[in-house]
């Protein structure tokens, strides 16, 4: 049934095709000059007669007939400007730099740059489509076309691609048969699972709507960009059909007490399923396609989910609005959301850098950035990224084939929500770039790919590559290490200047260890971050925390995650991220697996917020403390924190020299910043002790209280922390950089391993019941084990969320020991228990490290285990994440398997 529905679609394409004037109408001596292209670096080809061009070189930087001649700062600037290959590469290695980079204002520089060098690759206002080869006022003005980096190829060329190549392109069914499909299936190496293919393509169709009914090059996504039109349907006839219209939310369903979308008879918005399903089995979905695949069906119910759990946030912050403002607002901070997900989760994971990225809309508050966006075809050409799909897919123990998996409206109902999340993340994605990769259900897509930029004219892969500022390939061997690609290519093509664009995309040889090569990337990164920060919600107008609804709002968008999108609509989080879970690895012998890094990072945060002491009343807040100063307090010491940042900042980055900064010049820009955040120390210091005065914990009654205050001294010690004071003096005192590294990083190991391999499961929350058992927890133990104790009484709002989490935690955690006791199992004081609940402890080697006392002012009441976690992370007290096995083994047979999905931005209705 799909091959009609897509036989429809080349149809349909075939009918629209213009009848173009090749070959017949060119004679040798009136070939168009423009057909050489022969204006470089973005300068335009204006032809005059018949064999007369000029190249407009203005702001190129380039002068001459052809742009050719670098104008002198162009000159200088070439030189000091690194090449692309050799940027990835240091943003993917040097582990411990980036460890460094990471926890200092440096990040925020680099993202700064990552963000302009690419959007100001992206045209705007945009320029051309694929009507209109130049500018005009009917290109910038009708949002029904995608529009296009480079103009068409003229329709007089000699050949399709200009004047290089063959007199005609090489049939694309060949194509695709010899180069494209599948052998066997290659798992991408960065690890990708289905959980990113899926979110990929959910995400992408809320701006890929091409239209073809109404021509070539046109979109339904008027919105063009992130708009969650996906979501709420791309007219507000359709919203309105899919919203409740009461409370801001939108319809849905119960199933087995769970949340799902409406489904059509409830909602009635036309959906594309296969002709004779019943309404009661079509889902609802604001992207009319999102029928076809159950990972679609599974995105949308989160998405839903979380729509309506943020109404329902609002509405108790604002019950005086009305549905339109609680909806209005809701899709706002959906949103923004969504951005920081693909910012922060997605395209983090994509790049492979070691920069962690951040969406943080005001570091383009002081640039020249235009907020807008449109869509380009070249963007939807390039985001055909089929080879992700696996041969079958496997949930919960079976194995579903396409046949059962395609427009299977049961598939997503039946295991449910988590046990989809859970499959989807564990199992492999294809590698998108290098060749042979993509399944046989879904070669037809690529297909119909490349038989639209031929009918739309694209010009070749080269002249893109130029026009993101790579260099053009000279040969195919060259492009491609792969012999039997680069044999058939040349003949193919016949001349590497005609090779096509999408093709070039996908056989283009891959970075070492990567989902796909260098073009990919450098085209593709322009567009997605252009499009992400070019939203309205970013602008200075925008993104305050009055537009999101107020400061919860504007939080829930600022710590928005793919983690917590999962597990604050599921009831119990399974594990999920757009990486399959690292197998147990032995740690290699090299100086930086993943593990150890984090854990520095972690330490080196920590670090910072020890000396800095901005946060003490997190592990000290005593239960006289005004709760609700905590969160405030929390929000200033950030901004003090941010001054702070900024302050050295000026001094690197006005000329963006920082980014040439080597090692050592990192080090340095580092101990600065220490230097400035330890003036603050000794102010923090005072106030520390008299917080430890006023803590009126008497959980350890059985203690007397005199040992019970040099307990407290000795730890006031220990939160210092000996060693890290340590390695600050010798940062300080100027030892050599190197040995501190090299000192933090054995020490580091050295606490790792110990940790991971040695470590004792606990797995589950243990119930203490008296005041014995609760020291003997805590004795029994190897010194290196953290103890955590969660006090509590169960009619205690809180204490019932921290209990679930910590479940949670325990499972996640297994090298943690989490127990809880009630506090009157351990005859607290009277005081402690009507303020402090619930309270937790956290131990090592029988010194309490960490206190947090009434957690409910930090979380809320309602709370989830990824809320806790993130507490303690933020204090460096959770060890990394040992990675989860798999129960059942999943080695080459899951691996084997890769899901194909069809294309539904292909009109299929
Ligand atoms: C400009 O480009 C045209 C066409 O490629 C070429 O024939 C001509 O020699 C070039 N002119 C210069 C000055 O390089
Ligand atoms: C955009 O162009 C298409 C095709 O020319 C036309 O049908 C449509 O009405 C135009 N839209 C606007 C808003 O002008
Ligand atoms: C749909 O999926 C279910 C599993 O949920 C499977 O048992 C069934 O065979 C599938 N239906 C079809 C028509 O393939
Ligand atoms: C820095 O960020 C990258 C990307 O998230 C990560 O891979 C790396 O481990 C981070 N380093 C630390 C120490 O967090």
């Amino acid at each position: 049934m799909r091959t009609s529905v897509l036989g429809s679609v080349c149809a349909l394409l075939l009918l629209l095709r213009e009848p173009v004037c090749r070959g017949d109408e060119v004679t040798s001596s009136t070939v168009n000059p423009c057909c050489y292209f022969p204006c470089q670096h973005l300068g335009v080809c204006v032809r005059y007669s018949e064999d007369k061009y000029e190249c407009d070189c203005t702001r190129t930087g380039y002068y001459g007939e052809n742009c050719t001649v670098p104008e002198f700062w162009t000159r200088a600037r070439q030189f000091l400007k690194p090449r692309p290959d050799v940027v990835h590469y240091i943003l993917t290695h040097f582990q411990w730099l980036w460890d460094i980079i990471n926890c200092t204002f440096l990040r925020d520089v680099l993202m700064r740059l990552v963000l302009t060098v690419r959007s100001n690759l992206i045209p705007h206002p945009p320029t051309y489509n694929s009507k209109y080869g130049y500018l005009s006022w009917e290109s910038y003005y009708n949002l029904s076309y995608y529009t296009r980096v480079l103009p068409p190829v003229p329709e007089d060329c000699p050949t399709p691609m200009g004047v290089k190549g063959k007199a005609g392109l090489p049939d694309p069914e060949l194509l695709v048969e010899r180069l494209l499909k599948r052998r066997t299936f290659r798992p991408d190496p960065q690890g990708t699972n289905l959980m990113f293919a899926f979110f990929a393509q959910h995400f992408t169709h809320q701006f890929f709507k091409t239209y073809n009914r109404m021509g070539l090059g046109y979109t339904k996504a008027l919105a063009h960009g992130v708009d969650a039109g996906h979501i709420y349907g791309d007219n507000l006839k359709r919203q309105l059909n899919l919203r409740l219209l009461k409370n801001g939310k939108l319809k849905y369903q119960l199933i087995n007490g769970e949340m799902y979308p409406p489904t059509v008879a409830n909602a009635a918005v036309k959906m594309s399923y296969p002709p004779g399903t019943p309404k009661e089995n079509q889902l609802a979905i604001g992207q009319e396609v999102f029928g076809l695949l159950p990972g679609l069906g599974l995105y949308a119910t989160l998405w839903l989910r979380e729509h309506n759990r943020v109404c329902d946030i609002l509405k108790a912050e604002h019950p005086t609005w009305d549905d339109e403002q609680l909806f209005q607002t809701t899709r706002l901070i959906i949103i923004g959301e969504t951005i920081r997900i693909v910012i922060e989760d997605y395209v983090q994971h994509l790049s492979g850098y070691l920069l962690r990225l951040k969406f943080d809309p005001t570091l383009l508050f002081n640039s020249q950035f235009q907020y807008g966006n449109r869509i380009a075809l070249e963007f939807s050409q390039l985001y055909h990224w089929h080879p992700l799909m696996p041969d079958s897919f496997f949930i919960n123990g079976d194995e579903l084939a396409y046949t059962q998996f395609i427009f299977n409206t049961s598939v997503l109902t039946h295991y449910g929500v988590e046990k989809l999340v859970d499959a989807f993340t564990r199992q492999a994605a294809g590698q998108i770039g290098g060749g042979y990769n993509i399944n046989a259900v879904v070669t037809k897509v690529a297909v119909g790919t490349i038989k639209e930029s031929r009918q739309l004219r694209l010009q070749p892969f080269n002249e893109y590559r130029k026009r993101f500022n790579l260099e053009p390939y000279t040969s195919f061997r060259q492009f491609t290490d792969n012999e039997e690609i680069a044999r058939e290519l040349e003949e193919f093509y016949g001349d590497i200047d005609a090779l096509e664009f999408y093709p070039g995309l996908m056989l283009e040889k891959t970075r070492a260890g990567a989902i796909f090569g260098e073009s990919m990337v450098e085209m593709g990164a322009p567009f997605s971050l252009k499009g992400l920060l070019g939203n309205p919600i970013c602008s200075p107008e925008y993104w305050k925390p009055s537009t999101f609804g107020g400061k919860v709002g504007f939080d829930i968008v600022n710590t928005a995650s793919l983690k917590k999108l999962v597990c604050l609509n599921t009831r119990t989080c399974p594990h999920v991220a757009f990486n399959v879970p690292a197998k147990e690895k032995s740690q290699p012998g090299n100086d930086g697996s993943k593990v150890q890094t984090d854990e520095l990072c972690v330490a080196m945060t920590t670090l910072d917020d020890k000396i800095l002491g901005e946060k003490l009343q997190y592990y000290y807040s005593s239960s006289e403390d005004e709760g609700s100063d905590n969160e405030d307090e929390d929000g200033e010491g950030k901004t003090i924190r941010d001054a702070s940042v900024n302050e050295p900042e000026i001094d690197y980055s006005a000329d963006g020299t920082a980014v040439n900064t080597g090692p050592k010049g990192v080090i340095n820009d580092w101990r600065k910043y220490k230097q400035l955040e330890v003036e603050q120390k000794q102010e923090q210091k005072n106030e520390m002790e008299r917080l430890i005065k006023k803590l009126s914990m008497t959980c350890r009654s059985d203690l007397d209280l005199e040992k019970d205050k040099e307990k407290q001294k000795e730890l006031q010690e220990k939160l210092k922390g000996k060693m890290t004071m340590q390695e600050y003096n010798m940062l300080q005192e100027g030892q050599d950089d190197e040995d501190f590294l090299q000192h933090y990083r054995m020490q580091r190991i050295e606490e790792m391993r110990r940790q991971l391999c040695r470590g004792k499961r606990f797995e589950q929350v243990h119930e203490l019941t008296s005041g014995e058992d609760f020291l003997e927890a805590l004795d029994k133990e190897d010194k290196s084990t953290l103890v955590m104790i969660h006090i509590y009484e169960p009619e205690v709002p809180g204490c019932e969320a921290m209990r679930g989490s910590l479940m949670c935690l325990a499972q996640e955690y297994p090298l943690v020991k989490f127990c809880s006791v009630r506090s009157s199992a351990i005859s607290t004081s009277a005081l402690f228990r009507d303020s402090a609940l619930p309270a937790l402890l956290v131990y090592k080697g029988g010194d309490l490290i960490g206190n947090f006392v009434r957690l409910t002012d930090q979380l809320g009441e309602d709370f989830f285990a990824v809320d806790v976690e993130a507490l303690l992370q933020e204090y460096g007290l959770l060890p990394e994440k040992p990675p989860i096995v798999t129960k059942t083994v999943r080695n080459g047979a899951i691996i084997q398997t890769t899901v194909s999905d069809e294309d539904s931005d292909l009109d299929i209705d």
